[in-house]
C-alpha cells in the first residue's frame, strides 16, 4: 500500500462523535453533519471544530462568530443524514427544520436533540484545506443517559 493510502486507512479508523453543527439565526441558518469536533481546554471550556474551506458553513460560522454542536443520540443516525447534503449547495438546510435559539449566542439549534454545546468563536486558523474554529462553550445541556452517535456505531465517516 502506498504511503498516502496507508495514512488515509489509519486516519479512517479513528473514532469520532457524529454531530450536527448549526449556525446563523432561525430557519435562515444552516447546519451540517460534523465529526471533527474535540475539546481543547477545560478552563475555560473550549472545543475545536474543523470545517472544509469550500463548505459554505465555514464562511457562515466566520460571519456569525458562533455555532451550536447538536448532540445526536446513537439511534438517530437519520438526523445526521439529513444535513450532509451536497457541499457548496448554497441553500439553507434549516429551512424545513424545527429550530430554537441557543441560550447565550442566540444561534439556531435543532429541537428535540439529546443535548447541545452553545459555542462562541474566539480564534480561527487555516489548517491545510480546513479552517479550525476555536470556540468557548458558553452554555450546554445533555440528557444524562445519552449514548452519542459515533463513527463506528453509525458507519458514517468523514474523509475531509
Ligand atoms: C459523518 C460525517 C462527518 C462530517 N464531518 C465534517 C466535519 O467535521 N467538517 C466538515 O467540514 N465537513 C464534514 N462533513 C461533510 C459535511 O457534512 C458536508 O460536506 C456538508 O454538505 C457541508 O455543509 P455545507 O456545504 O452546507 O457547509 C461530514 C460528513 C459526514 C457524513
Amino acid at each position: 500500500m502506498d504511503t498516502g493510502k496507508a495514512i488515509a486507512s489509519a486516519l479512517r479508523k479513528l473514532e469520532y462523535g457524529v454531530y450536527v453543527v448549526s449556525m446563523g439565526k432561525g430557519t435562515a441558518g444552516n447546519a451540517f453533519t460534523a465529526s471533527w469536533v474535540s475539546q481543547v481546554s477545560s478552563e475555560p471550556p473550549m472545543i475545536s471544530l474543523a470545517v472544509h474551506n469550500k463548505h459554505q458553513s465555514s464562511r457562515l460560522i466566520a460571519n456569525h462568530g458562533a455555532f451550536v454542536v447538536n448532540i445526536i443520540a446513537q439511534n438517530h443516525a437519520d438526523v445526521a443524514r439529513i444535513y450532509y447534503g451536497p457541499a457548496e449547495s448554497g441553500y439553507e438546510k434549516l429551512k424545513d427544520s424545527t429550530v430554537q435559539s441557543s441560550p447565550v449566542t442566540g444561534t439556531a439549534m435543532l429541537q428535540g436533540v439529546d443535548g447541545f454545546l452553545d459555542c462562541k468563536v474566539v480564534n480561527t486558523a487555516v489548517v491545510g484545506n480546513h479552517t479550525l474554529f476555536l470556540a468557548e462553550v458558553v452554555a450546554a445541556q445533555i440528557q444524562a443517559d445519552t449514548q452519542i452517535l459515533t463513527s463506528s456505531s453509525s458507519k458514517l465517516h468523514y474523509a475531509g
